[in-house]
């Protein structure tokens, strides 16, 4: 099919590579056997008894339908989730962590955005009169510049260093929070690890460093950490910030208030249409966190499928179950697919005049710096567009390639980024690269 415009302009490629959005299955990558056999059977239940479905499948299956109201995923769920789900919840943790984990800390919700949407609007009253402030990264995932606009609380942004393959300097979280001092109460710090837009993996020093920053400074401490399971880069490794408080001994670990967030939409995983999540709640007040399960009863329940999803992720098949091998290797395949694309990203920006590219360490993203020749600036200023979104429509009108320009996540003035992510399978992100290649030698050519 030729993408044009609604009155039908040919445009020079065939199709839009929707480079732009972290929907993994929406670029190819296929569903896990396990998650979608679980799901087929807990829908229409016959499979439990009429299909050649492996044993562990509907064993699963089963005992999801009986923690489910009159056996059925048809029927509204206890609001924080089914408590068999919460509980293997609860036990995940326990393994990646190797410290304790309580169920009833555990909240499942309607993908991990609408937990963290719950727990910023905790904070939107005002205190002495001051709006409330959070912390966020810049760049961000605009989630939460979004909701932090919809609850009237205050952006605090700090910026990631990219000299430092974007990690945190608290030298920075210390200077914006002096500023926003000014003009509000500063009560949360959110950080994304490993991150969006900018893909890398926090040293467990430098979640040492924030931990101690959030605690001295009384914040509460937002850990998005729905890219968990995508770690690529050699030496990289994910720590989650429970466990790292939790080794850093007190005051930390029963002070600092932790609230971490997953999802079944990323990882090897990529059921972003399930939305299927949760959260962990850690040393929150209990009237507070009382509060916050009042609040989110109201919505009733996230929904049972995205449950069902979130109870294969938290509880993998074990070696020696039916499911298992299938399973270990379709997840093998999709995180060695995914590493190899995050190299192959990063090399071939690497090697383009004027771009710079920090390594994709984990997550689903590329985040390099483009140099911009000052014709092009100027000509982005002509038409009243930023520079980058300028750069980001020719290369879409010129290719098909769709990727977001770094003025929507933010990024330190006079600088130009954009977003890819790695999800075209290898040989679309392949001919995607080649292409961009192209343009971008073209458009350095007519605007120097
Ligand atoms: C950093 C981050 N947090 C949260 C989400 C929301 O994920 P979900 O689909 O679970 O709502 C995303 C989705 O891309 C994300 O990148």
């Amino acid at each position: 099919m030729t993408m044009g415009s609604l009155s039908g302009a040919k445009k020079p490629f065939k199709t839009v590579i929707k480079a732009n959005i972290g929907d993994a299955h929406a670029m190819g990558q296929t569903p896990i056997t396990f998650i979608r056999q679980v799901i087929a059977c807990v829908t229409y239940p016959d499979l439990i008894k009429n299909s050649d479905f492996p044993a562990d499948v509907k064993q699963r299956a089963k005992d999801i339908l009986k923690a489910c109201g009159g056996g059925s995923v048809g029927s509204y769920s206890m609001s924080q989730g089914i408590e068999l789900v919460r509980r293997h919840v609860a036990e995940y943790i326990e393994k990646r962590d190797g410290h304790p984990a309580r169920w009833q800390d555990i909240c499942l919700s309607t993908g991990a955005s609408t937990a963290i949407k719950n727990v910023l609007q905790m904070l939107c009253n005002k205190i002495d009169g001051k709006p409330s402030g959070v912390m966020i990264p810049i760049p961000q995932y605009p989630l939460y510049s979004a909701s932090l606009a919809e609850y009237g609380l205050e952006q605090v942004r700090y910026y990631l260093d990219e000299e430092r393959d974007w990690g945190l300097d608290v030298a920075e979280l210390t200077r914006a929070l002096k500023q926003a001092d000014k003009t509000c109460k500063v009560r949360a710090l959110v950080v994304i690890n490993p991150g969006n837009p900018t893909g890398q993996v926090l040293t467990r020093a430098n979640i040492e460093a924030i931990v101690k920053f959030a605690h001295e400074n009384g914040l509460l401490l937002l850990a998005d950490e729905v890219y968990q399971k995508n770690v690529y880069a050699p030496g990289s490794e994910f720590f989650s910030f429970k466990k790292v408080m939790r080794e850093m001994g007190e005051p930390y670990s029963s002070e600092l208030e932790l609230a971490s967030f997953m999802s079944v939409s990323k990882g090897y995983v990529g059921e972003c249409g399930l939305r299927g999540g949760w959260m962990e709640l850690v040393n929150l007040q209990p009237e507070v966190q009382a509060q916050l399960y009042k609040c989110i009863s109201a919505m009733l329940c996230p929904t049972t499928l995205g449950q069902t999803a979130v109870d294969c992720v938290a509880k993998e098949p074990a070696q020696g179950e039916e499911s298992y091998e299938v399973w270990s290797r379709e997840k093998a395949a999709v995180l060695a697919s995914l590493a190899e694309r995050a190299t192959m990203i990063a090399e071939t920006f690497n090697s383009m005049q004027g771009f710079k590219c920090n390594v994709v360490q984990g997550a689903m993203y590329a985040f390099p710096r483009i140099e911009l020749p000052e014709k092009a600036i100027a000509a982005a200023k002509a038409e009243g567009k930023a520079p980058d979104v300028f750069y980001a429509f020719r290369l879409l009108e010129e290719t098909g390639i769709c990727i977001v320009p770094g003025s929507g996540f933010g990024q330190r003035p006079g600088t130009y980024h954009f977003r890819t992510t790695i999800l075209p399978q290898p040989a679309l992100l392949r001919h995607m690269l080649d292409s961009f290649k192209t343009f971008h030698q073209n458009f350095t050519k007519q605007y120097s």
